[in-house]
């Protein structure tokens, strides 16, 4: 009798564990499946040579419009524009990139406000022009798209004053 009981509770025991590690398995499994479609919908899709000209856009921001603009693109109240959302930049991408090159004064936006200063002449080149641009076109909360160097052929880089 001894013997038998014995034997009942390793057969219940052995029946236990076989329930809890089949129950266990294909959940473990599922988590680590979710894990991994969640990283792949995470991940840029971006080539190399926009990462390279995006990286390029942020550095020039932070050494030429964050003093004006600010670190978060919202500008300063009645004295520079905020980039967030702005009609000019999104909606005339092409203007915005002659602005860069050659300042509010000669190409101007359709403001509302009178800001006491104009925008000087920001940018040398083409290449860094469209770069600052899609940088801000894609970061502080704007969705903007791309600008390429084939959309800005046709301007023409003013002789600076100064
Ligand atoms: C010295 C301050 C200053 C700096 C530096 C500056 N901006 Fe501006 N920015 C302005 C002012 C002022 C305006 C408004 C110009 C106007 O239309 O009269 C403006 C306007 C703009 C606009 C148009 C926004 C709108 O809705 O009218 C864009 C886009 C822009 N700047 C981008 C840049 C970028 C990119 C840089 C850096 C490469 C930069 N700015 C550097 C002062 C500055």
């Amino acid at each position: 009798m001894k013997r038998i009981s014995l034997l009942l509770v390793m057969l219940l025991a052995a029946f236990g564990w076989i329930i809890t590690s089949c129950g266990s398995g294909p959940q473990k499994q599922t988590q680590e499946a979710e894990t991994v479609v969640q990283d792949e919908a995470e991940a840029p899709v971006m080539t190399d040579e926009m990462a390279i000209m995006m990286a390029r856009g942020e550095q020039i921001y932070k050494e030429k419009c964050l003093a004006c603009h600010q670190a978060n693109g919202h500008g300063l109240p009645n004295a520079f524009p905020t980039l967030v959302g702005s009609d000019f930049l999104l909606n005339q991408t092409v203007m915005a990139v002659s602005q860069v090159l050659n300042g509010s004064e000669k190409v101007p936006s359709p403001k509302t406000i009178k800001y006491p200063a104009p925008m000087p002449p920001q940018a040398d080149t083409k290449e860094d022009a469209v770069a600052v641009i899609n940088y801000v076109l894609n970061n502080f909360g704007n969705d903007g798209g791309y600008i390429t160097l084939d959309d800005v052929a046709h301007i023409v880089i003013e002789p600076r004053d100064i």
